[in-house]
């Protein structure tokens, strides 16, 4: 039997190329591999979006477009909503009783998410949603027995949070629950296009796979890029530069980086010119996802049949880990 691989995103916003580089690809190369399973987090969506529901339910569609846009196959993988899956709740509740809130208050993802949403919570009014989180993740990767589980590296303190509950649960209840490994991906933060150390819908400083041909090289003409470098014959900085790390990333011809690169460093090629070839480059890689993207404008109707078949699996595989979590609690009567 093949390993089970979960992921998962929160449908607040369209995915992005910060996404692919963290989790996506890792789903898309795997996906033959192993039995991928892509929660769509819509009740983790409320924990920071719980005035915006509406918001929430219309980005459902656009994740699962987003999703098969990039190359995930529906008949290989196993797309979940989260809110129809029931048994998640449930072990969220269960598994708080081991979580203290200290260690919740240290999460670092929580504690960065906290800063980066201080429109939304301020240090006095934190939701009790919102820090449990981490808890209802680990529900989210237990109760599909995931094994495998790819993430950015802003998400492995979840990881690790998830590993320490399952570690707690099975030493009390006896060994019920499957520690998940954590896979990081080569590429696991990107940079923003302004230069700010992560590309996020929040920050404004994204590439989405909506966007058109137009909209892309817009964004790239005005990446942010050495701010030391006035003239074109200047010499200039790579390292840290988000249009040398994209080419880095995205640019198939290494060749050709290196070359970029020492030319930039003497001065002997503009910003222009090797925006131009990243725009070119990227265009290469997002035009087949945008194409498949807009060929899925209409098929709303066939795109939820998909999403209520992935349901449908993953609500039998969290019934029978709540199952034997509660046996194993003396919870059955
Ligand atoms: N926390 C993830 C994010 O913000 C989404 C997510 C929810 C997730 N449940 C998951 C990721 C389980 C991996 C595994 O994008």
């Amino acid at each position: 039997m093949k390993q089970r691989m979960l992921t998962g995103d929160r449908p607040t916003g369209l995915l992005h190329i910060g996404h692919y580089v963290g989790s996506l690809s890792a789903r898309v190369k795997f996906q033959d591999d192993f039995d991928v399973i892509v929660l769509i987090a819509n009740i983790q969506a409320l924990t920071d979006n719980f005035e915006n529901p509406k918001k929430v339910n219309l980005n459902i569609m656009e994740v699962l477009k987003d999703y098969i846009a990039i190359g995930l196959d529906p008949k290989k993988v196993t797309f979940v909503l989260q809110s129809d899956i029931s048994e998640i709740a449930e072990l969220t509740v269960i598994y708080s009783n081991l979580v203290t809130i200290s260690r919740l208050m240290r999460n670092p993802t929580v504690k960065s998410e906290v800063i980066q949403k201080k429109n939304t919570f301020s240090n006095d009014n934190i939701t009790y949603g919102f820090l449990g989180y981490p808890v209802s993740q680990a529900a989210d990767i237990t109760a599909f027995m995931a094994d495998i589980v790819p993430v950015g590296d802003d998400q492995s303190p979840m990881l690790e949070q998830t590993i320490e509950i399952v570690r707690k649960f099975n030493k009390i209840y006896g060994d019920v629950l499957k520690s998940p490994k954590i896979y990081l991906s080569e590429v696991p933060r990107l940079v923003g296009l302004d230069g700010k150390n992560k590309m996020s819908k929040s920050l404004n400083n994204v590439i989405t796979f909506k966007d058109t041909e137009s909209e892309l090289k817009k964004k790239v003409m005005s990446m942010y890029t050495d701010p030391t470098r006035i003239h074109k014959n200047d010499p200039g900085h790579t390292e840290n530069n988000p249009v040398f790390i994209y080419h880095n990333i995205f640019n198939n011809n290494k060749d050709e980086v290196k070359e970029m690169e020492s030319l930039y460093r003497e001065g002997k090629i503009s910003d222009l010119e090797v925006k131009e070839r990243l725009f070119s480059v990227l265009n290469d890689f997002l035009l087949p996802i945008r194409e498949k993207r807009c060929s899925l404008e209409g098929e709303e109707d066939s795109l939820y049949e998909i999403l209520k078949e992935g349901t449908k699996k993953g609500q039998n595989i969290a019934k029978d880990t709540l199952k034997r979590v509660k046996d194993s609690m003396f919870l059955t009567y």
